[in-house]
This record gives structure tokens, sequence and C-alpha cells, in this order.
């Protein structure tokens, strides 16, 4: 029997723990932050070019409603056990990967080019657990998405940035880079890029900077990751092979993913390789598999005929968009700024006048009403103060051309208090 006098189990110390006692557990991956984003005073409302997102208003959510409903008419078991036999993904849609959602003109892909992650962040994160051991040096684009430095870091790699111009990443600096790392003894294993409608930038490699790109990496065995988030979102010229299919499929890992066209709430996506890189992959998977129930309400959704008509629309939106933007930049930052100009996707990246710096800038911004993302948030490095990303994505598009009159606004203020 118990018994009920006994001293309760001691609890030890209930005091709180304080940042310094989490820090010290931390990993090192950990305890890099890339680039801080600071956040904007509570209750002032801004209208934000911050989060890469889509247009919330615009999720199908009508036909994504018909595609869970037909889901647990006719699949309720399969969809909501663990997907049996494999960690590689449903087959169905490995097909649909290759056969509708990112087919590759010249090449005859099955279902073992694909593997299925719970978003191309998961993928980012296999790639780098499956290729980077601690120390190994990676490539990147100077700037790049946090998430996939973050990804990479965590694996424990070391980033070594490579400079862009207009034309994405530069071969020249590619390849002094890598002949010094050599010298160094730690040559890169993989080189981590954003071909199209690049993130921050908004730019798009051309076909001949991708040709060289591919016969650099292909004669050095340096595995290309090519990140390719928002391909699908082009608003204007022609579409360009993707890397993974200027290399025949071989030594690059093609990243896809339904976050930016359909919804990233869905947490669906894929890589595409060569069936040997995508077995490490998927050797190097502890998470049960992508959620059953989410790969079949894709398949369906798909299967209605949904989605091409949808990202025909979010292209148009877009484009409208994006014109609004660039539009009003011109009328209200010109005599400040320069931006590029996208053929897609959802970014515009800002370059600053000289002496003003986007962290100091940011209190005008935000007193001004509006929000930007930090240019040294996609660094590795610190630099970046002169530069800021805009998405026009998902502020509404009648709130563009303020946004931007706000930002003049800001410019103004900080270039006057420059002098
Ligand atoms: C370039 C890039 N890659 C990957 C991702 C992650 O997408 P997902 O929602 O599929 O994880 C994003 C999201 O912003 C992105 O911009």
């Amino acid at each position: 029997m118990r018994d009920s006098t006994a001293s309760p189990v001691p609890t030890g110390d209930r005091q709180p723990w304080d940042v310094e006692d989490i820090d010290r557990l931390l990993a090192r991956p950990a305890r890099v932050a890339v680039g801080r984003v600071g956040e904007p005073p509570a209750g002032r409302p801004l209208i934000g070019f911050t989060a890469g997102v889509p247009d919330g208003e615009t999720f199908p959510v009508e036909e994504i409603g018909r595609a869970v409903d037909h889901v647990l008419a006719t699949e309720p078991v399969q969809a909501l056990e663990y997907l049996p036999g494999s960690l590689h993904g449903l087959v169905e849609l490995r097909r649909l990967v290759v056969e509708r959602l990112e087919p590759e003109a010249g090449l005859a892909l099955s279902e073992a080019n694909v593997t299925i992650t719970s978003g191309a962040a998961q993928a980012l994160e296999n790639i780098g657990r499956t290729f980077l051991d601690p120390g190994d040096t990676f490539l990147v684009e100077a700037p790049s998405y946090r998430g996939g430095i973050g990804a990479f870091r965590g694996a424990g790699g070391v980033p070594v940035p490579i400079e862009m111009d207009g034309h994405g990443i530069r071969l020249d600096q590619l390849r002094t880079t890598i002949e010094r790392l050599a010298v160094e003894g730690r040559p890169p294993k993989l080189l981590y890029t954003m071909p199209t409608f690049h993130n921050p930038t908004g730019i798009t490699m051309p076909l001949e900077r991708r040709r060289q790109l591919v016969e650099f990496a292909a004669r050095r065995r340096l595995l290309l990751v090519e990140d390719d988030a928002y391909g699908d979102l082009r608003f204007r010229g022609d579409t360009l092979p993707s890397l993974y299919s200027i290399a025949g499929g071989l030594g690059v890992l093609r990243c896809g993913t339904v976050s930016k066209t359909i919804a990233p709430g869905l947490r669906v996506a894929w890589v595409k390789g060569q069936p040997a890189l995508v077995d490490a992959l998927v050797r190097m998977r502890f998470d049960n598999g992508t959620s059953a129930f989410l790969q079949r309400i894709v398949c369906a959704y798909v299967n209605q005929g949904a989605f091409e008509p949808h990202v025909r629309a979010m292209v148009e939106l877009y484009r409208h968009k994006h014109q609004a933007m660039d539009a009003a930049l011109g009328e209200h930052c010109s005599s400040y700024a320069s931006w590029t100009e996208p053929d897609g996707g959802f970014y515009v990246w800002v370059t600053l006048p000289p002496g003003v710096d986007c962290v100091a800038l940011q209190e005008q911004a935000w007193d001004e009403g509006v929000g930007y993302f930090l240019g040294t948030a996609f660094y590795t490095d610190g630099s970046g103060r002169d530069r800021l990303r805009l998405a026009f994505s998902n502020v509404p598009i009648e709130q563009i051309p303020e946004g931007c009159a706000r930002l003049g606004r800001a410019l103004a203020r900080a270039v006057a208090g420059r002098a």
C-alpha cells in the first residue's frame, strides 16, 4: 500500500531558467543567429512588405475542401495512417510531380527520382544532414534565403558566400573561391542556389550562365542544390530550363514546393534527383514520413484539374502587384534608391543610398507605417546594411502605392538626417 504520509517527490530548484542557462545547452549551430530581425512596435498598423508568403485571400479554399471530402470518402484509412512502405512519399504524388507539377523537358523521370518532404524547408534540412559533416564548407549565394543557410548550418556546415550580379551567382568568384578553399584543404561539397526568381533579389539566371554553372559543377563533382520555390510564378519572359534538366538529372537536387503556388499550410514539397541521391536523402529521414493525409489532398486537388488554372490566376495577380510596386517605387523612391525588376516570384530587392542603413531606417519606416525585411538577414557575414527586401505578394494591391509612399518618406527623412 502507498504511504500517504510520505513526503512528496523532491522538486529541486523551481527557479525560472535564465537565458544563459538555455544558451549553455545550445548546440553550436543554434548559437549562430542569421541576421536578427526586429519586431515592429505593438499596436501600430503597418503596411507589411515583410513576409514572403502568398496572398491568403486567394487560397483555393473550396477546391481544397472538395479534395479533403474526396480523400475522406474514398481512402479514409490510408489517409489517416502512416504511409506504408517507404519514406520516399506517396507514389501517386511522386508521379504527379514528374508528370504535372514539375515536368523536366527532355528527361524521362519516374517516382524513383522524387521524394516528398514536409515543406521545402525539410528538404533543405534533409539535404544538409545527408551531405554535410560538421565543419564541411558549403557555397551559398550572397545574399541567400535564410532558411536554406540555417538548414545547412544546422547540420554543422560552414557557409562560404559567393557574390551575385544582375544575372545570378558570379562564376568568376565561384572559380577563385573554390581554388582558394582547395588550397586551404576545405573543398566545398555543395552549392545552394536559387537560379529562378531568387529570394531575396528576384533575379533570374539566364540560360548561358545556367549552362556554364552546370558544366563547372559537374566537372568538379560539386553537388548543386537548386531551390525552385517560385519557379511556377513567372509573370514575364520565357520559361528557362532548370539546372536539373540542363544537367540531364545528374549531380543536382531540385527542390519544389506547393507553398507559394497553393498554400504553405499544406507543408507538401519534394526533392528531385538521381535515384542514388534521393535514396541517400531518405536514409537520413527519421520523421515517419510526410503526412499521408496532406499528400493525398494535394493529389486530389491536382486531379480535380484545379492546380493549373489556380497557378495561372496567381501569376496574373502577382504580375499586377509587381507592376503596382514598380510604378510606386518609381514615383516615391527613385531619388533615393534603386531596385531589381523580377520576372516572377514575390520580391523586389532595394539598394539604399550611400550612408543609409537598413537597420537604422527601420525605425523611421515603422514610424511612417511600413515594414520591410532587413538586407542583413540574407547574408552570412554581416553585410547587407545597404539593402532591403520588399515582398509584394501578400499586401492588398490597393495598399501597395501607399506602402511605397511611406517608404519614400522614411528614405527622405533618413537622407535628410544623414547630411
Ligand atoms: C527560397 C525558398 N525556399 C524554400 C522555402 C520554404 O518553403 P516551404 O514552405 O515549402 O518549406 C521558402 C519559403 O519562404 C523560400 O523562399
